[in-house]
Formats: C-alpha cells, sequence, structure tokens
C-alpha cells in the first residue's frame, strides 16, 4: 500500500473523517506526553501523528516500510524524528524508553498482537502510557450492518479504481472486520501488564482510542 496514492486514498475511504479522528488523538496524546520525555509512533506510517503533534523533538518513529518513513521525513522536514525499520513484535529499543507509545491504525496489522504488547510494556517507562486508534465493527446494529455493507462492497471497489489494489483493501476491509471485541482487547493487554483507563468511541465504535497504562 506504500505507493502516491496512499493518503489520498485513506482521504476517500474515509470521506476524510480520519483527519478529524486523528486531531483529536494528537491533540489527546499532547494531554499525556511530557515534552521532555520519549515518545514512540510504532506503525507511524506517513507520519500523520507527528505532523499534527505539537512537538519537535524526543520522537521516535517504528514502521516495517521504508517507502513510509521517506514520506513522513517529506512531511516532517522540521521535525527531529528518529526513524528505525522494524515491527512491533521485536522492537529495536532498550526498555524503559518510553514514556509514551502511540498506535493509530496499526494494532489491526500486528501479527502477534500478545507479543507485541509485550514489547510495548517493555519499552514503556513504569506509569507510562500506550494509546492506540484502530477501526473496529460498531455496537449498534443500525450502524454495524451499514458499516459491514461498506467493508464488503464499497471499500474493495474503491480500492480497485483509484489505488488499483483491491486485494490491499480487502485485506483492509476483513482485518477491520477480524478485529477483536473491545472486551478481549482489554483481556489481551492485561495479559501483557499494560492495565485499561479509557477506551473512547466514535460512531459506536466503528473507531475507538484506547488508553492503557503500565503500572
Ligand atoms: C494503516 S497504516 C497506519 C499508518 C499511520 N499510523 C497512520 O495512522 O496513518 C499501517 C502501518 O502499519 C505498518 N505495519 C504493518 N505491520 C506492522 C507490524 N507488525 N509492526 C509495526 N508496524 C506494522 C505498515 O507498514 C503501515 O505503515
Amino acid at each position: 500500500m506504500a505507493n502516491e496514492k496512499y493518503d489520498l486514498m485513506n482521504d476517500i475511504m474515509s470521506f476524510g473523517i480520519h483527519r478529524l479522528w486523528k486531531k483529536y488523538y494528537s491533540e489527546l496524546l499532547e494531554k499525556f506526553h511530557k515534552p521532555s520525555e520519549n515518545i514512540l509512533d510504532v506503525a507511524s506510517g506517513t507520519g500523520d501523528i507527528f505532523f499534527l503533534l505539537n512537538r519537535k523533538k524526543n520522537l521516535f518513529a517504528l514502521d516495517p516500510i521504508s517507502e513510509m518513513h521517506l514520506k513522513s521525513k517529506d512531511k516532517n522536514q522540521k521535525k527531529n524524528i528518529n526513524y528505525k525499520i522494524g515491527y512491533a513484535e521485536k522492537m529495536p529499543y532498550k526498555k524503559n524508553f518510553f514514556q509514551i507509545i502511540s498506535c493509530t491504525y496499526g494494532v489491526r496489522n500486528f501479527q502477534n498482537k500478545l507479543k507485541s504488547f509485550k514489547e510495548i510494556n517493555r519499552c514503556l517507562k513504569k506509569d507510562g502510557y500506550f494509546l492506540f486508534m484502530e477501526f473496529g465493527n460498531p455496537n449498534k446494529k443500525i450502524f454495524s450492518s451499514s458499516f459491514n455493507f461498506y467493508l464488503e462492497n464499497f471499500l474493495p471497489f474503491l480500492g480497485s479504481l483509484i489505488a488499483k489494489d483491491r486485494r490491499s483493501y480487502q485485506y483492509l476491509a476483513d482485518s477491520i472486520q477480524k478485529f477483536p471485541n473491545e472486551k478481549s482487547i482489554i483481556k489481551l493487554a492485561k495479559s501483557a501488564n499494560l492495565y485499561h483507563e479509557k477506551t473512547i468511541h466514535f460512531l459506536s465504535g466503528a473507531n475507538s482510542i484506547y488508553i492503557f497504562k503500565k503500572l
């Protein structure tokens, strides 16, 4: 999906709403992050979150795809970001290094979520926070049936039309539908000693922000 249509496709498929959610999310992140401490964006993609974050240093970005970092470097020229290629399952950082670890629309891509959450716990300082935002299945039936129709029909169609890549967008739709519910995510995080503080739902859970703390 690392092509020039990536950002455009995100705008079209979310009708631009993902920008509002990312703005809300980055403002929330600023409330948690102490500027003198290190913050990591896992699955950082094209660098939207650091672009929105009102911080210039102590920024770390991890993503397995080097083209994503290139796009982020282009977008974030005024920021001092330490980029690394790598996976959430095996993070190239020492323990207790970050006050905040953040992830937007990346957790559903983790091949092994428990392993990744344990890595996040290892790299977080005590009293540090793990915040992530992810699409999911809406709780309310009225939302859920239209959302599923959108995922199963409209999204792969858009993918083939605009990005000429139906398969990736079919995968995206499948991974959203398979994303664990809130209860399972909280349980999984607890197994990695990350304790649930709060979940903020948008559109009845079609998009949610999870906040966990390392005690
Ligand atoms: C949908 S994009 C989200 C990018 C960005 N966080 C955003 O909000 O725009 C998902 C990102 O997850 C990355 N990714 C996939 N598998 C990963 C893994 N196991 N660990 C870390 N990042 C991963 C991909 O390379 C991609 O950049």
